[in-house]
C-alpha cells in the first residue's frame, strides 16, 4: 500500500536583511515536533517593495509570514484584520493569509512574557517591573506585561517624551497598576524584574540607570541575545542579579505564531536548548 505525503503549506519570514534569521530553523523543529507539513523559508523584500513581495507570496499560495525589521509597521498597515495585541503594539510580526483576508498579529510581547513566566519561572503578578526603552520593542511588550497585573510598571527612556507617550498608552490599557514614566537617571529602589527593551546592547552600551535596581532576587532580562552576555547582563551579573537574554523570547514568539497558523502549540524547551547549543558552537 502506498502513502501520499501531504503537500506542505508555505510560510516565510520577510525582512531586509534576512540571511541571519533563525526563524526557519525554529519552525522546522516545531513542524517536526508537531508532525505538521510546513515549508518555511527566508524571503528578502526590497526596502521599497514589502507589499508587492507579500502579495506575490499570497498569490503563490503562501499561508502565512513572519515579518521582521524594517517592515513591522508596513505589515500593520497591510493587515485587513488585527488581533488586540497587534493593535496595542502598533506593529505586526505575524501575518496569516486566509481567503483574501490578511490577519495581523504581534507575538513578540507574549513571547517575552511566556519566556519570563514559563521558562525562567518568574511571576509578574504584584511585582515591581521596570521597562527600559520606549521604542517599538517596548511598545510591543506593553499589553502582555500589563495583562500579568504587576503592582507597578516604570517606563524609563533616554527621550522622556517617548516614555510619556508609552505611559499614556499603558494607562488606556490597564487599571489598578501603578504606572510611571521617567528618565533612566530618575529610577530608584530595586526592581523585581528589569527588562531592557532599548537597542543599547547593539552598541555594547548600557542605559545610565543606578545599579541599585539590581538585587539578588532581581531578574534582569535583555530582549537582545548574543553568544556572549550583553553589556546590560554583564552589569546585572556583577551586581548579583539573575540574568536572561532574549533567545527564549525569540523561540516563544515563534511558537505563538506557529500556534496561530497551525492550531497546535509546539514544545519549546527542547528547541530553546538546541538553539542555545548551536549559538555557543558558532561563537
Ligand atoms: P526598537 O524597535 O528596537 O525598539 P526603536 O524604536 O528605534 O527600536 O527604539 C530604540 C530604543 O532604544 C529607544 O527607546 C531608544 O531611546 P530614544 O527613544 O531616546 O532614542 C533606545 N536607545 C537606543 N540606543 C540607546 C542607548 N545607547 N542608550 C539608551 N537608550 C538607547
Amino acid at each position: 500500500m502506498s502513502t501520499t505525503r501531504a503537500q506542505p503549506d508555505n510560510y516565510v519570514v520577510i525582512g531586509n536583511p534576512i540571511a541571519h534569521s533563525k526563524s526557519p530553523a525554529i519552525h522546522a523543529r516545531f513542524a517536526e515536533l508537531t508532525a505538521q507539513a510546513i515549508d518555511y523559508q527566508r524571503l528578502l523584500a526590497p526596502l521599497d517593495s514589502f507589499v508587492a513581495t507579500v502579495q506575490t507570496f499570497i498569490a503563490s499560495g503562501g499561508k502565512g509570514a513572519n515579518v521582521t525589521v524594517p517592515f513591522k509597521l508596513e505589515a500593520f498597515t497591510l493587515a485587513t484584520e488585527l488581533t488586540p495585541r497587534a493593535q496595542a503594539a502598533g506593529a505586526v510580526n505575524t501575518l496569516k493569509f486566509d481567503n483574501g483576508n490578511i490577519l495581523g498579529d504581534n507575538t513578540d510581547g507574549i513571547g517575552l512574557v511566556t519566556d519570563i513566566i514559563h521558562n525562567a519561572g518568574y511571576s509578574l503578578r504584584g511585582k515591581r517591573v521596570v521597562l527600559l526603552g520606549a521604542g517599538g520593542a517596548a511598545r510591543g511588550a506593553l499589553l502582555p506585561l500589563l495583562q500579568e497585573q504587576p503592582a507597578q510598571l516604570l517606563i524609563a527612556n533616554r527621550t522622556v517624551s517617548r516614555a510619556q507617550e508609552l505611559l499614556a498608552l499603558a494607562q488606556e490599557m490597564s487599571n489598578g497598576i501603578d504606572l510611571q514614566a521617567c528618565r533612566f537617571e530618575d529610577l530608584q529602589g530595586s526592581a523585581d524584574i528589569i527588562i531592557n527593551a532599548t537597542s543599547a546592547s547593539l552598541h555594547d552600551d548600557v542605559p545610565p540607570f543606578s545599579p541599585t535596581l539590581f538585587s539578588p532576587q532581581t531578574l534582569a532580562y535583555d530582549m537582545m541575545y548574543a553568544a556572549q552576555p550583553t553589556a546590560f547582563l554583564r552589569l546585572a551579573s556583577s551586581h548579583g542579579a539573575q540574568c536572561r537574554d532574549g533567545l527564549g523570547m525569540l523561540v516563544e514568539q515563534a511558537a505563538a505564531a506557529f500556534a496561530l497558523w497551525r492550531g497546535v502549540r509546539p514544545q519549546t524547551t527542547i528547541v530553546l536548548a538546541d538553539m542555545r547549543v548551536a549559538m555557543q558552537a558558532r561563537s
